[in-house]
């Protein structure tokens, strides 16, 4: 038995990387996948993947810190499907730097992007799970959210914001029959950490009791159980998938 057969799930930033690594894990076990990323010719390849998957497949060109375009883009979801009943909140971006030179422009595209685009999609998504009075969101933080990290005061704002959102969104649905949780990746081999110096990445290496990089099919592990049954009493937490490395 498919663990989300006939479940209907939006996967933000699934174009690549982690949320790519959650949109094939839903599709492998019975789920129709919306996928989204910022470039068209980026999304429809991976529509058709999920296609080949034997489940249906939508693809959307948008910018999660748009508002207007993410609820146009849930309400044809659930104009399609007939139901919305999984919201990952994946997409996310770095600008990294000391603060000194830290631009007000950084700062604010990484918030937009990351803390705001999380808002919208949950904004656009719960009332259609109020209604259904069921719903499942998991919103993609980072062990940097919960420890900071020299030269991500953005990042560790947007990723800190996203854990307190997720309490407070737990809370206000918690008796309407939805669960709202968040997973704190580590350090996952993907586009985003390809960009980091291989000095660095020895560094934090170091830092990673279980000495290896994570991959997205360990944060999809974990998202296929936070958007499973098996998690149905449990909300507003946030489960650390990093190797271990939050303990250091
Ligand atoms: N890779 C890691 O080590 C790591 C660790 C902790 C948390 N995370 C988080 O996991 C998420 C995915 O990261 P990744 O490593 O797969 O990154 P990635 O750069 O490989 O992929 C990011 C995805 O988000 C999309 N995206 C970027 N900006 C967007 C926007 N404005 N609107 C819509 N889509 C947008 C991209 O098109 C792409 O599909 C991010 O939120 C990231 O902060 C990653």
């Amino acid at each position: 038995m498919k663990r989300l057969s006939g479940k209907n799930a939006i996967i933000t930033g699934s174009t690549r990387g982690i949320g790519k690594g959650i949109a094939l894990r839903f599709a492998e076990e019975g789920a129709n996948v919306c996928i989204t990323g910022t470039k068209i010719e980026t999304v429809e390849p991976v529509v058709k993947e999920i296609e080949a998957l034997g489940v249906r497949a939508l693809g959307f060109a948008l910018n999660v810190a748009d508002y207007k375009a993410v609820e146009e883009m849930t309400a044809k979801v659930k104009e399609a499907w007939g139901s919305l009943d999984i919201l990952v909140n994946n997409a996310g971006i770095t600008k990294d730097n000391l603060i000194l030179r830290m631009t007000p422009e950084d700062f604010d595209a990484v918030i937009n992007i990351n803390l705001k685009g999380v808002f919208n999609g949950m904004k656009a998504a719960v009332p259609i799970m109020m209604k259904q009075r069921s719903g499942k969101i998991i919103n993609i933080s980072s062990v940097i959210g919960l420890t900071g990290n020299a030269g991500q005061a953005n990042y560790a704002a947007s990723k800190a914001g996203i854990i307190g959102m997720t309490k407070s969104i737990a809370k206000e649905f918690a008796a309407r029959g939805m669960q709202v949780n968040a997973i704190a990746p580590g350090y996952i081999q993907t586009d985003m950490t390809d960009k980091v110096p291989d000095n660095i990445k020895e560094e934090i290496l170091k830092m990673v009791p279980m000495k290896r990089m994570g991959q997205p099919e360990d944060i999809a592990k974990a998202a296929l159980f936070l958007a499973s049954g098996d998690s149905d009493y449990i909300t507003g937490q946030t489960l650390v998938v990093d190797g271990g490395m939050v303990m250091s």
